[in-house]
């Protein structure tokens, strides 16, 4: 989605811009530009594609500045074109802006009534406009940026300069997320901390309705026109880790962080084979009274979260729902008591999410119902985690590729926990299984490595999907939503047409599109359902499709003609979706870069989907 970058300080602020936005790459646009104030002007470099051609632009017209917006677009009004691209200008305010203006098109009739041109087809310019006409009746740049906020409707997050404020930077807050990074004699503003991390580790994380008023030495926040104290905070991250080492692409380096990363996640909760006592100890008593739980997720997340259904269910004996965040918003759900809602969500942004939870506490709050919510989520600073009553942080550290990796598999080590925890406390499960599956838990860092030693066969093997069209993937239980994810990986860094099905569906639709060309992806680990699922590999190859089987290396099943076999080190049925997740990656990961993909920014894609 689009990502802003702004600054005021002494010195030139242009390269700073520059790569704070190159840091904002990942999370998928299609044009940039940057507008600096210098001497009474604005000078503005928009391009369409990469962030480099307007590094290249920007290196060309010279153009520098103290104060300064930069902005990524991901086209939602109007194509990614150089007029549509931010900031926008009107006199001589410049604007650069995330998120939706959902009611631009009434404001910007009122605005080509008053006169106003508009040389783009943006929701984002009408807010440049509305700025520069409220300026009519005050010189201050705050003021005016208060008397237009209450005129916009939508989830938006902006960045404005002005000719005559060289050292003022208005920014605002309102259902898209922004940063402050403090700096000394000098401040920033960012849409993701990531970008500003080369400068600060020092943050203030605005609110919603927050507007802002930075200059170099002093930062104003201000909610319903009070000045409030909003904490800075200082982050541990590095800029290393956010960095792709000596690996071509960040997904592939994500891939082989997760042994660490899980260990990361699970070491937060566990005391040798048992869950530590202050792990979520804020929770206990709410746990102890929910009866079941819903869960609500966007794409790889509500993978995760079909997992932790059958977990919750067969662990715990608790009965789990999930359901896609999209959907969960709109239909008017009932709201039940004593129900646990679990947010999943990597970057604990994503609109659709946030959304259904915002509307699940306010529907439970006009109901006077007693529920409880939870974020699982990988930064700890988001509004998902500000907003839900407790949270668990997968430690998986930036994840930058747009396909989710390492997000996912701690999510689900995150919710494995959750459930032991939750079991604990209603006492449905006992001390003795709960040990045998953290002392698992602590083995799966080391069958990831092991599983990660099949990454040149499964090179090989990718070799054989380049030229495809379409792809199935088969699981059966808890490899049912493997497929799934194995599914949205594929197609969404390859762009090969793929789709996901529980095994034993097969026959009742599916299996019509088997044909020799049709590459069917099989998870076999060693499972209650291991035989059924052979029985269903015997309906694929009576069809002549080509099986591409990861399975566990005591399965029995074995390579043969148009039937290829990687296997998979023997792990504990409970935790192997946690494992399986990790060669369907990887075959996502070859095949894509064999076709030539934007591996790290498929196209199209976000990383944080913020706007709906
Ligand atoms: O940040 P979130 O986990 O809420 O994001 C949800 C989805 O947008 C995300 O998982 C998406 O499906 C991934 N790109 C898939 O790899």
């Amino acid at each position: 989605m689009c990502g802003i970058v702004g600054g005021v300080a002494e010195r030139n602020i242009s390269n700073i811009l520059i790569e704070g936005l190159k840091r904002l790459e990942y999370r998928g646009y299609d044009s940039a530009g940057l507008a600096l104030i210098n001497q009474g002007q604005v000078l503005r470099e928009r391009r369409v594609g990469k962030v480099a051609n307007l590094e290249q632009a920007v290196l060309a017209s010279q153009v520098s500045g103290s104060l300064g917006i930069a902005h990524t677009r991901w086209a939602t009004h109007g194509k990614p074109t150089e007029e549509n691209a931010h900031p926008h200008i009107s006199g001589n305010v410049a604007v650069v802006h995330n998120g939706i203006i959902e009611n631009y098109q009434e404001l910007k009739d009122d605005l080509e009534a008053l006169g106003y041109v508009f040389t783009s087809q943006t929701d984002t310019e009408v807010v440049a406009h509305l700025i520069n006409d409220a300026l009519k009746t005050t010189p201050s740049l705050l003021e005016a940026t208060r008397q237009v906020v209450p005129q916009l409707k939508g989830a938006y997050a902006l960045g404005i300069v002005h000719t005559d404020h060289p050292d003022e930077l208005i920014t605002v807050r309102e259902g898209s997320p922004l940063v402050i990074g403090v700096g000394i004699g000098e401040n920033f503003i960012s849409s993701d901390q990531l970008a500003l991390l080369p400068i600060t580790n020092r943050f203030i994380y605005l609110e919603e309705g927050d507007i802002a008023r930075l200059t170099r030495n002093s930062i104003e926040v201000f909610i319903d026109g009070q000045l409030i104290d909003r904490p800075v905070k200082e982050l541990d991250a590095t800029v290393s880790n956010a960095s792709k080492g000596e690996y071509k692409h960040y997904m592939l380096k994500e891939i082989y962080e997760q042994p660490e990363a899980i260990k990361q996640t699970i070491s937060q909760a566990l005391n040798g084979n048992a869950l530590r006592e202050d792990f979520l100890a804020s929770a206990i008593q709410d746990f102890a009274n929910i009866q079941q739980v819903q869960i609500i997720a966007c794409g790889t997340s509500y993978h995760a979260g079909m997992i932790a259904k059958y977990w919750f269910e067969q662990l715990i004996d608790l009965p789990c729902q999930v359901e896609i965040a999209s959907e969960f918003r709109y239909r008017s759900p009932v709201i039940v008591n004593n129900t646990l809602y679990v947010c999943i969500s990597q970057s604990g942004e994503t609109a659709d999410t946030l959304a259904a939870l915002r509307d699940t506490q306010k529907r439970a709050a006009a109901k006077s119902l007693n529920i409880t919510t939870m974020t699982i989520c990988n930064v700890a600073t988001s509004s998902m985690v500000r907003e839900t009553n407790h949270s668990l942080l997968t430690l998986a550290g930036p994840e930058i590729g747009v396909a989710s990796t390492k997000a996912f598999t701690t999510q689900l080590a995150a919710l494995m926990l959750l459930v032991l925890k939750i079991g604990q406390i209603k006492q449905t499960i006992s001390d003795t299984q709960i040990a045998e599956i953290v002392a698992e838990l602590w083995h799966t860092p080391k069958v990831i490595l092991d599983t990660l030693q099949n990454d040149k066969e499964i090179l090989r093997l990718s070799e054989l999907f380049v030229e495809k069209q379409h792809c199935l993937f088969l699981g059966r239980g808890t490899h049912f939503p493997i497929a799934l994810e194995g599914a949205l990986k594929l197609k969404e860094i390859s762009y090969i047409h793929a789709e996901g099905y529980a095994a034993g569906e097969l026959k009742h639709g599916p299996l019509a599109l088997v044909d020799n060309d049709m590459p069917v992806v099989i998870l076999a680990p060693q499972d209650d359902m291991l035989d059924k699922l052979k029985s269903n590999m015997e309906e694929v190859q009576a069809r002549g499709g080509e099986l591409f089987v990861f399975a566990d290396e005591n399965s029995g099943i074995k390579a043969k003609d148009r039937q290829h076999v990687v296997y998979v080190p023997s792990v504990n049925a409970i935790l192997a979706p946690i494992v399986y997740s990790v060669p369907v990656q990887l075959l996502s990961y070859h095949v894509a870069v064999l076709r030539g993909t934007d591996v790290d920014q498929p196209r199209n894609l976000a990383k944080s989907v913020t706007v709906e």
